[in-house]
């Protein structure tokens, strides 16, 4: 089938060009920063800096267990004698029930803990119990709502910046018309693929890599485009050109 006479990337007025670049700039350094925030935000969930699997289940579906019990099996493990910690743990385990606060449980902290978690400028004071209550609480991961939220300004936002890098690189050549259209298509497809993921991952942790495939896919994918598309509008020969 021939295919339609039109322009190259090379050969576009100058005025579309710089168009065409001032776009393709502002987004890859656009995301560059993305990349920086996952790393700050997802990347530490963890408490260790990269991001991983544990990261993706600990930001979508939640880590077992609450702060405190995680805490009095580590870091805080000798810091009261072992049926207080026992009694503290099962206290967190059981749901924090309101009733055993005065009696047992703020006895015990005001005792072990309240040295430094009352009076260390920066550590949480645990014996107030609206603090207390943010360290029993099991964390879900994130909710449905900022699911939601998250999930439609992403779909909707990011499309839009593949539709355009997609659109200025259908401009390029040197492809087949195959391999173009897989790398404009990937995009759409793996931004789909790790949106649905991260509600899979909510509910069941095992789909994490899922959502990692999904975006490093579709960076790869925008970044072959982006590159691509700058190098023939600037450094392309138009002379050279076979088709
Ligand atoms: C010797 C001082 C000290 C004592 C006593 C102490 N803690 Fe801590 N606690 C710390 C420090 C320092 C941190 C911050 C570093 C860390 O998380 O390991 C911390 C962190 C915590 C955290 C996490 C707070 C957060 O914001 O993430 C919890 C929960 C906690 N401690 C519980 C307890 C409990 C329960 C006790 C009493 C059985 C206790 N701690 C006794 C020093 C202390």
């Amino acid at each position: 089938m021939k295919q339609m006479q039109r322009h190259t990337l090379c050969e576009l007025a100058m005025p579309v060009k710089l168009l065409f670049t001032g776009y393709l700039l502002t987004i890859g350094f656009g995301l560059l920063m993305a990349g920086g925030q996952i790393m700050l935000t997802h990347g530490m969930a963890d408490g260790k800096f990269g991001l991983s699997v544990d990261d993706i289940v600990y930001s979508y579906h939640g880590q077992p267990g609450t702060k405190l019990e995680s805490k009095l099996n580590g870091s805080m493990k000798d810091m009261a004698p072992p049926e207080v910690r026992l009694a503290l743990i099962k206290w967190a385990h059981n749901g924090a029930p309101i009733n055993e606060w005065e009696t047992t449980i703020k006895p015990h902290v005001v005792k072990y803990c309240s040295p430094c978690h009352s009076n260390m400028p920066g550590l949480v004071n645990i014996s107030d119990k609206a603090v207390m209550d943010t360290m029993t609480k099991v964390d879900e991961g994130a909710s449905v709502s900022t699911l939601t939220r998250v999930s439609h300004i992403h779909l909707f936002g990011i499309s839009f910046i593949f539709f355009f890098v997609g659109w200025i690189f259908t401009y390029a050549t040197g492809f087949s018309m195959m391999t173009k259209g897989i790398l404009i298509l990937t995009p759409f497809a793996f931004l789909i693929l790790d949106v649905v993921s991260w509600w899979l991952t909510k509910l069941n942790p095992n789909f994490a890599w899922l959502v990692i495939i999904g975006g490093f896919t579709y960076s790869l994918a925008s970044t072959v485009m982006i590159f691509t598309s700058l190098y023939q509008l600037w450094f392309k020969d138009c002379k050279l050109q076979i088709d």
